[in-house]
């Protein structure tokens, strides 16, 4: 991979076409949608495959593809960084290349955002390096500013410039936590997974199986978050909950499809298999 690849690897750039499908559950649209006019940084915390990341696109959609919105000239209005245990700040800010006798300037993808007034969006902050939450802290107060310490550049972010980031606070070791001084620069918005009723129409939605069974998935996984007190880390996610409709409407048998998309995904665990298992017995027999 060359370097210039590695700057645009870790982004996706999203020109969001057609408004992404998002399912609210309480006011967290209005609160996005507040915070976004006072940009007020913004924190999704919660487990994973609840809905976060859609949930920044639905609102950047309506944010700059809405009617209403002055904001339609932007190609890439939502910039997403998957943050991993490799990822620096020069991955987030940039770097010099190479291009034959000359040095070019690249734009990483928080840099894009902040000088083209997209959103940004840096899912699982805590898995970067320690180097990254601190360039970001200048961004996330008045000064609305970012350092680019190899083109001494103090670059000014666009005035419609946001920064959301994600972090799912249940598996987090004690070392990742994310620290104070950065925490207490974000309003949080608490996602968990739907309640039953919702989670029935996502899976509906998003997997095309009839009301019924997408029930029935909903409900196999609202038990399997009832497991967590007997060591079970997280429960089957609504995004396992989706894959496993997709499968019954491929054609797959439910109870085969359970297996596959939920007994044996959620975990390696024999007993967690097994505990899953119990419950797809009793609501799939
Ligand atoms: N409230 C919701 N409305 C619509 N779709 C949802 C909702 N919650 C979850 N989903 C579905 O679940 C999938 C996984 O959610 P995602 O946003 O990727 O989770 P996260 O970013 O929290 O890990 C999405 O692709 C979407 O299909
Ligand atoms: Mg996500």
């Amino acid at each position: 991979m060359t370097l210039a690849d590695k700057t645009r690897a870790d982004a996706e750039q999203f020109e969001l076409a057609d408004e992404p499908y998002y399912l609210p559950t309480a006011d967290e649209v209005e609160v996005f949608n507040a915070a976004y006019e006072a940009r007020l940084p913004i924190l999704l915390k919660g487990p994973t495959g609840c809905g976060k990341t859609r949930f920044v696109e639905h609102m950047a959609w309506h944010i700059y593809r809405g009617q209403e919105s002055p904001r339609r000239q932007l190609a890439s209005p939502l910039i997403t960084v998957s943050c991993h245990e490799d990822l620096t700040a020069t991955d987030l800010v940039g770097r010099f290349l190479l291009r034959g006798d000359d040095t070019i300037w690249m734009d990483g993808p928080l840099t894009r955002a902040v000088r083209s007034g997209a959103i940004c969006y840096l899912d699982e902050v805590v898995e970067a390096r320690k180097d990254t939450t601190v360039i970001i802290h200048s961004l996330t107060d008045h000064r609305r500013f970012l350092p680019i310490d190899k083109t001494a550049e103090l670059l000014h972010a666009h005035p419609d410039f946001l920064l959301v980031i994600s972090y799912n606070p249940g598996y987090q070791s004690l070392l990742k936590d994310l620290k104070p001084s950065t925490r207490q620069r974000f309003v949080s918005i608490e996602f968990d997974y739907p309640d039953l009723e919702y989670e029935t129409s996502i899976v509906a939605h998003e997997s095309g199986i009839d009301q019924d069974l997408a029930e029935k998935l909903a409900l196999i996984g609202s038990k399997t978050r009832h497991l967590k007190e007997q060591g079970f880390e997280e429960g089957v996610s609504t995004r396992l909950l989706i894959y496993t409709g997709q499968l019954i409407a491929q054609g797959i048998e439910p109870r085969r499809a359970c297996d596959i998309g939920l007994v044996h995904a959620v975990s390696d665990d024999r007993s967690a298999q097994q505990a899953v298992a119990d419950i797809v017995d009793v609501i799939l027999p």
